[in-house]
């Protein structure tokens, strides 16, 4: 594979008649990990449907891996190493976890060894039977971060994967996430513990009202610095400001 594992070039994108993304232009050159920050409803989630194909683009370009996929419906983009790890989890809490998980091994894998995510996450050995539902919150995480662990995706996107975990739990998926950096697995993690995501990330965007408003080094970057950035966004930005 060619070029940037992911770039977008002036994307907007929107629903209905509302544009939300506009003119946003992201790469993430090699195996590198991305943070995208930004404050509620800035557009981060709309950002990864774009990016994954569940949302379509009205202008600009998306290129994995150097090849413009923007037409390319999700389960096309998952073939060139694309998965995203959606917020809500997104996985069946109805079903066992093995069913789970064996509906997250793309169907071009020859191997249906669950090992892959098992030897990640050893804890849900135990819970194979069990239905996803029953799990703790932190487990029923780990069956959805199971997918980045199937069919050795060049990029995983991730929507706040933390969100309602405690602190020890969190700290296990982000082991997780390292694993898949130092693999040379290319990450865009979307994330509200801003300590977190500076702490594994290479490069900072923020995102502010659907524009990207900063981009950079995430070792320039503390904390204090990102909220201050949002705040300051956010308050020029606000209707009715001059
Ligand atoms: N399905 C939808 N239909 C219409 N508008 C939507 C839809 N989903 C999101 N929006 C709007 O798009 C904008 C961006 O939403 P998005 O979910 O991308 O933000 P976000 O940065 O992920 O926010 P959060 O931090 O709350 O997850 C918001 O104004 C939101 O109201
Ligand atoms: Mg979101």
């Amino acid at each position: 594979m060619t070029g940037p594992q992911l770039r977008l070039e002036g994307v907007s994108a929107g629903y209905d008649r509302s544009t939300v993304l506009r003119d946003i232009d992201l790469e993430i050159p090699g195996a590198s990990v991305v943070a995208l920050l930004g404050s509620n409803g800035a557009g981060k989630t709309t950002l990864l449907r774009v990016a994954s194909g569940l949302m379509r683009t009205s202008a600009g370009r998306v290129l994995v891996g150097g090849q413009d996929v923007t037409r390319a419906a999700p389960s096309a983009r998952r073939r060139h190493g694309v998965c995203l790890i959606p917020e809500g989890r997104g996985i069946f809490r109805s079903l066992t976890v093995r069913e789970n998980l064996l509906l997250q091994i793309p169907p071009w894998e020859k191997d249906t060894s669950l090992d892959a995510a098992l030897d990640m996450f050893p804890a849900l050995r135990t819970r194979l039977g069990d239905t996803a539902g029953r799990l703790s919150g932190g487990q029923q995480q780990m069956v959805a971060l199971s997918r980045a662990f199937f069919g050795s995706p060049s990029l995983v996107m991730l929507d706040e994967v933390s969100m309602g975990l405690a602190p020890i739990v969190i700290d296990e998926i982000f082991e997780a996430l390292r694993t898949l950096a130092a693999r040379g697995t290319a990450l865009l993690i979307v994330e509200q513990y801003v300590n977190r995501a500076l702490a594994v990330a290479d490069t900072v965007y923020m995102i502010g009202h659907g524009r990207i408003t900063y981009q950079g080094s995430a070792a320039e970057l503390d904390q204090a610095d990102v909220l201050r950035h949002y705040l300051s966004h956010d308050l020029a930005t606000a209707p009715g400001s001059a």
